[in-house]
This record gives C-alpha cells, sequence and structure tokens, in this order.
C-alpha cells in the first residue's frame, strides 16, 4: 500500500513547513515539497490541508493492566493502547516488573504474556526492578539483549519498591556497566511513611492528606542524593514524573554539572494541582505519586518553562487508572488508596495547549512527545520523527478544531475523568500506525493485536565517553 499524506505542515522537533509525506508499506519513503510527485502512483491520499503532520506520540512512561495495592490499574493494553490511539500516541513504553523474590526474566515474560495480541499500538518495556541484589543485576544483561535497557529504582514505597541507597549505587554501576539507563522514582519513601502515618494517627484520613504528606522537598532531597549515586556510578539517569520546581531544580543542576541527567514530567503536573483537588473523598481520584503541587507555589510555571527552555525533556503520561470503586479502598485512610490517574489519551492534546498559550512552538511540542522520548527509549529514528525510513507513524493534528475532555467521551477504562470540563483546542483528525488508519472521523479503525513489541536500543542522548 503507498499513501500519499498531502498539502500538510510538516512538523517535527527540528522544523514545521509545508510538504508531502510519501509512504510505502510500513515506512516512510520520502517528506517532499508540496505537489511534485505524481498522485496517481498511490494507492490512497489523504488531504492534510491546513493540518499538522506530526510523527505518532511517544509515551515514555504508561502502566497498563499493573497490579498495585491489591488491586490492577483498570486499562488492559487493549483498552489503554485504544486509548493512546486515539489521542495521537502510536508507541508506548510501559513498565513490567520484578516481584520480590522473582527475577527479571519472569518480570517481563509475565509482562509480554500480558500485552501479547493485545495492544492496539507498538511497546516497550522498562524494567522495574525491586529487589536488588547481585542475580538480580546479572540478569541486566540479559533483559539488554530482550531489548530492555532501561531500569526503575525507586526510593520510595518501603517495603513495596524501595531500593536502599547501597541497592541504588549497585545498580547503577551494572547498568552503567551494560550500556543500561537507570530511570528513578525519586521522593524519600521513609520519611514520608513517617508523615502519613502521624497524619492517620491525628485523625487527618482524607485523600487531600496524601497530598499533604508528601512534601516537595523530600522529592528534591531524593532527586539530589540519586543524582550523586549517577555521578558516582557513571550512569545515565532518567528523573521520571518531576511533579516539583524543587525537584526540577535539583534534576537541572545535576546536569549543568554534566552528568546525564534527564528529565521527565507529566500532563497532570502541568495542569493540575492541589488548588483543583475537590474536598471529602473525592479527592481519592487526584491521588497519584508524586502528588500534585499548589498552584501557588509555581510549581506548573516552572516545568512549562523548563519545556519551553530545553531543560525539561519529557511529557509522559504515568498513565496508571483506577477506577471509583477501586479508588473506593481507600475511605477512612488515604494510604489505602490505589495511586495513579488516567492520563494516556490527553498527553498531545494537553501539551498542544503550551502551544495555543504562545508559551512553546510547535517544533517543542513534538519534540517532548516524540522525538525526545523516542531517542531516550532507544526507539529513534525508527519513531519520534518524520524522515525516509521511519515507521509511518504519523497523526494528522486540526488546530482548528475543539473539544472538551470528559468521561462522556475518553477511551480509558475509567469512569471519571480528573480533566472533566477541560477545553482542548486543537484536535486528533487521523492517526497512521506503520502505514495503516487507526483513527480517523473519532473513531479507532485498527486492529487489536496489531501493536508489535518493540526491542529498544540504548539512550541516544548519553553523551560518547571521551
Ligand atoms: O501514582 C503513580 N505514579 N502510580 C504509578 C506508579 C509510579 O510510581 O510510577
Ligand atoms: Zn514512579
Ligand atoms: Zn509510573
Amino acid at each position: 500500500m503507498r499513501t500519499l499524506v498531502a498539502n500538510g505542515t510538516v512538523v517535527t522537533a527540528a522544523a514545521a513547513g509545508d510538504a508531502d509525506v510519501l509512504i510505502d508499506g510500513e515506512h516512510i519513503t520520502g517528506v517532499v515539497a508540496p505537489g511534485t510527485v505524481d498522485r496517481e502512483g498511490f494507492d490512497r491520499v489523504i488531504d492534510a490541508s491546513g493540518r499538522y503532520v506530526i510523527p505518532g506520540g511517544v509515551d515514555m512512561h504508561t502502566h497498563m493492566e499493573l497490579p498495585v495495592s491489591g488491586t490492577v490499574s483498570s486499562d488492559t493494553y487493549m483498552s489503554g493502547t485504544i486509548a493512546a490511539a486515539m489521542g495521537g500516541t502510536t508507541t508506548i513504553v510501559d513498565y513490567a516488573g520484578q516481584t520480590r523474590g522473582s527475577t527479571l526474566r519472569e518480570g517481563l515474560d509475565t509482562w509480554k504474556r500480558r500485552a501479547e495480541g493485545k495492544a492496539a499500538i507498538d511497546y516497550g518495556f522498562h524494567m522495574m526492578v525491586t529487589d536488588v541484589h547481585a542475580a538480580t543485576l546479572d540478569e541486566f544483561a540479559d533483559m539488554m539483549h530482550e531489548g530492555v535497557t532501561t531500569f526503575k529504582l525507586f526510593t520510595a514505597y518501603p517495603g513495596v519498591n524501595l531500593s536502599d541507597d547501597r541497592q541504588i549505587l549497585e545498580a547503577m554501576q551494572a547498568a552503567a556497566s551494560v550500556g543500561a539507563t537507570i530511570m528513578m522514582h525519586a521522593e524519600n519513601g521513609i520519611a514520608i511513611d513517617a508523615l502519613r502515618d502521624q497524619a492517620v494517627e491525628r485523625g487527618d484520613t482524607d485523600p487531600i492528606n496524601h497530598l499533604l504528606t508528601r512534601p516537595a522537598a523530600m522529592e528534591a532531597e531524593a532527586v539530589h542524593r540519586v543524582a550523586a549515586l549517577a555521578e558516582i556510578a557513571r550512569c545515565p539517569l532518567v528523573i521520571v514524573h518531576i511533579s516539583s520546581r524543587d525537584a526540577f531544580a535539583e534534576a537541572v543542576a545535576a546536569r549543568d554539572r554534566g552528568l546525564p541527567v534527564f528529565t521527565e514530567t507529566c500532563p497532570q503536573y502541568l495542569w493540575l494541582a492541589v488548588e483543583d483537588v475537590p474536598g471529602g473523598f473525592e479527592g481519592a481520584k487526584f491521588v497519584c505519586s508524586p502528588p500534585l503541587r499548589h498552584r501557588s507555589e509555581g510549581h506548573q510555571a516552572a516545568l512549562w518553562a523548563g519545556i519551553a527552555s530545553g531543560r525539561m525533556d519529557v511529557v509522559a503520561t504515568d498513565h496508571c487508572p483506577f477506577t471509583w470503586e477501586q479508588k473506593e479502598a481507600g475511605r477512612g485512610d488515604f494510604r489505602r488508596i490505589p495511586n495513579g490517574l488516567g492520563v494516556v489519551e490527553h498527553r498531545m492534546d494537553l501539551v498542544y495547549q503550551g502551544v495555543v498559550e504562545g508559551w512553546i512552538p510547535l517544533t517543542r511540542w513534538v519534540e517532548v512527545t516524540s522525538e525526545t522520548p523516542a531517542k531516550l527509549s532507544g526507539l529513534y529514528p525508527r519513531k519520534g520523527t518524520i524522515a525516509p525510513g521511519s515507521d509511518a507513524d504519523i497523526v494528522i493534528y486540526d488546530p482548528t478544531s475543539s473539544h472538551t475532555i470528559s468521561v462522556d467521551t475518553h477511551h480509558m477504562h475509567l469512569d471519571y475523568s480528573v480533566f472533566e470540563g477541560v477545553q482542548i483546542g486543537g484536535a486528533i483528525d487521523t492517526v497512521l500506525l506503520r502505514g495503516a488508519v487507526i483513527v480517523e472521523a473519532g473513531a479507532f479503525v485498527g486492529g487489536v493485536g496489531d501493536g508489535r513489541y518493540l526491542a529498544r536500543g540504548t539512550n541516544a542522548l548519553v553523551p560518547e565517553a571521551p
């Protein structure tokens, strides 16, 4: 099948300009001046007049079917990837996980089985490492051969995911020795647990106390500490889901010291704040970790400024939805509320609002949502750009359209939306996955199971050793 995407404004991280995109089978074969190729040679012509033609979104942080807090995140690989596609994301890098007492191999096999035949878009896996000891670290090389080139560690969630400083240092050394990158959940979980227990002892059990007992200083402290450990280990590090200006400043300071420290934030931290959280138990809908911050303290402004300046590398979602019934587990004790929000469908739209507001250029929108996550995840230039040889993952985005986010129209397996009523300027028009149209006219028309596992390469943004 030969496809021509004609008359659009092609936007990559490098430039925006009018061009036609030529597709043969699953790949892009050319990007040419508009009207310079004969339409007769194509099986299908998609007219993109007045619209942006951008690379498919790469969401490098999702959790489909994640077992957590005695339940499982509510989007399956089927529902979650259909929702992602509807929102212009054609690749996710989800998190497989090690269960304490088992191996990384067992974790990867389990997650591959879960996703197999269900995904509507392409997918890879990071590996959450929750049981750091010599045998686990010996498995890093094996995981690299499987295309799992990034390993997540936690300074949070004591007793479940937390690694101590020795474990983190040794895991970073092991990662550096095989060319891997460490993804870090940076919050001081031990101090935070003390604050959480103290709140419950005082009788402060409502969801808002989740947000108030995870202070930004505890996120910043952890970023500072893990950056120092990464410096000793000479290990590339991505600080994931940065929520606060304090933590962001620590990551930037590490990078300014010359360390390969990269930064990721999420739409919820860019747009939502403590001030938006309803009182009473309804606030459970907004419980995630790190938590939402106070708008009045300037966190959102600092994160947007980081996107504009190039110091915030990526906007991913940390998509980890739980239905209202699942959130109910924490009624009477906020510590039992499963952590996470449903965001995967709205990332491209919500970051595009930064363009609408005049805060970032179109090229930066594409860079933080597609090109840089592809580079950090070892998927570039197969994913993340529009260029000859790349997979024909393409989103046609209509800047003249608009819509309102609502539970009534979203596709995530979630019976509410933390973005309910948010007005979006712009809309997804058409989505192609490897040359096949998977979204058109507001409907998913792709195939469940058409998404492929991506064996990933190494982080392309790590400078070569001198
Ligand atoms: O609240 C969150 N972020 N849940 C997902 C798990 C994680 O820590 O990324
Ligand atoms: Zn995390
Ligand atoms: Zn996460």
